[in-house]
């Protein structure tokens, strides 16, 4: 997924770091602010016991289906669902699903044993589910082809699983525009939003009957978030759409499977599991036990992830009992998580209270130059909680990461940024 502040381009610079220190292995290591986790998915790969932890349900997700799982789902339970029964004798459902399977790489492609099953979940989602329109479309959608209705939002939105019962005809027959609404928001064409809604709908169905496990859910709802961002309408945040319809916002939304790997060296003799949590890193860190390394990626600015990927949240956490109602001309959720991470008063101190309440035996924290909390501030709380000589800063350049373009309000100062790595042994376990 699009995602400020995402280190995937920064792993080797990551790895460069990490190999300097002094690490036990297997490692444990808390990976304090998951995001798309892309960070605990390298450190898994290293071999590391990883834990991850994020404000955000959409990080939970793919902490979850990336870092937790460690082998392709079966989805036992699903074998005799009589959709994808259905679907499974049709004449062209076999080769869907050996194509996809084809499209992987060769070094992917071994890595992936036990994977048809769930290529074949992903082809029945992408090619037999029916669309429906649900909340994303009623809410997030516009037409692309002129003269196609806009869904209108009726005061109690269609919720979970009578939701399936309003087909494809609904859009074109039931849906008058009405005037007190606000302006429809384009952040999916109303083709996307409804297959979002039916792929959503059908996982929450699945999950209520107890017809797949956890890590199956939490597979496929990764898969869907992913899609349905590579054809979101915006810049790469929700904050706003574009006016006008990206190409990306046009291609058909496809489900992709994600790789999924055990963590190496494991194989033979039992081995903690890695582990995925959703809250605030103040209060779960003291919790989670000893840590040889805890890995930091605040956020850098006083922007509230919450208000800018409300839309994954959304999907990742569904509408399903109590919708929620939505706000303002983006459709924000009620009562969104705010993180002092992202205010100037409260990041230095939850920096320093962080550091003094974690068990943990080394810290690498990524900051950039840009960030709310001053370089010399950083420096002077790594120094009071580290051993004594065992700090160190390391920089990199790197190209700016645009989620938006430059414009009145918004004035790049410069295409690059620096990225440190700010390191230190703590002083607790001495
Ligand atoms: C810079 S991003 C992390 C990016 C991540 N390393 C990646 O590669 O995708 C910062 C993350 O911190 C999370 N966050 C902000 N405040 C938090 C808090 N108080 N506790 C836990 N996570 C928080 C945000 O939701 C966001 O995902």
């Amino acid at each position: 997924m699009r995602y400020i502040g995402n280190k995937t381009k920064l792993l080797p610079f990551i790895a460069g770091a990490l190999d300097r220190l002094d690490l036990p292995q297997p490692t444990r290591a808390l990976d304090a602010f998951a995001g798309t986790a892309a960070v605990g998915t390298f450190l898994k790969s290293r071999g590391a016991t990883v834990v991850g932890c994020d404000l955000m349900t959409f990080s939970y997700v793919f902490q979850r289906a990336y870092v937790v799982a460690e082998t392709y789902p079966q989805f036992t339970a699903l074998r005799d669902d009589a959709g994808l029964h259905a679907a499974r004798v049709r004449p062209d459902f076999a080769a869907l699903v050996d194509r996809r399977a084809a499209e992987r790489s060769d070094a992917a492609r071994a890595a992936a044993a036990g994977a048809r099953p769930l290529d074949e979940l992903l082809v029945y989602l992408d090619h037999y589910l029916d669309p429906l329109t649900a909340f994303i479309s009623h809410h997030f959608a516009m037409p692309h082809a002129p003269g196609t209705p806009v869904p209108s939002r009726p005061a109690s939105v269609i919720t979970a699983l009578h939701a399936r019962r309003v087909r494809s005809t609904a859009a074109s027959t039931t849906l008058a525009p009405n005037a007190a609404e606000p302006a429809p928001r384009m952040y999916f064409t109303l083709d996307a939003a409804r297959r979002i809604d039916a792929i959503r709908v059908q996982l929450h169905e699945w999950r209520a009957t107890a017809a797949i496990s956890d890590d199956e859910f939490y597979i496929v709802l990764a898969a869907l978030l992913e899609a349905a961002d590579s054809v979101a309408n915006t810049a790469g945040i929700y904050a706003a759409y574009i006016k006008s319809w990206q190409s990306n916002a046009l291609r058909e939304l496809r489900l992709r499977p994600p790789s999924i790997a055990a963590r190496p060296g494991t194989n033979n003799g039992r081995h903690a599991r890695c582990e995925a949590h959703q809250g605030d890193v103040s209060a779960l860190a003291p919790t989670l036990g000893h840590f040889d390394l805890l890995y930091l990626d605040p956020p850098y600015n006083t922007r509230q992830y919450s208000a800018y990927y409300h839309i994954p949240e959304l999907i990742a956490r569904g509408w399903f009992g109590e919708p929620p109602v939505l706000r303002g001309k983006t459709g924000l959720l009620p009562g969104a998580q705010k993180s002092q991470w992202s205010t100037r008063a409260g990041c230095g101190a939850a920096l320093d209270q962080l550091l003094a309440d974690t068990d943990a035996d080394h810290v690498v924290m990524s900051y950039n130059s840009e960030g709310i909390i001053p370089e010399a501030e950083i420096t002077r709380i790594f120094r009071a909680h580290g051993r004594r000589g065992s700090y160190r800063r390391i920089t990199r350049t790197y190209q700016r990461y645009r989620s938006d373009r430059p414009s009145a309000t918004r004035r790049y100062t410069s295409d690059s940024v620096r990225e440190h790595l700010y390191c230190v042994r703590l002083k607790g376990n001495d």
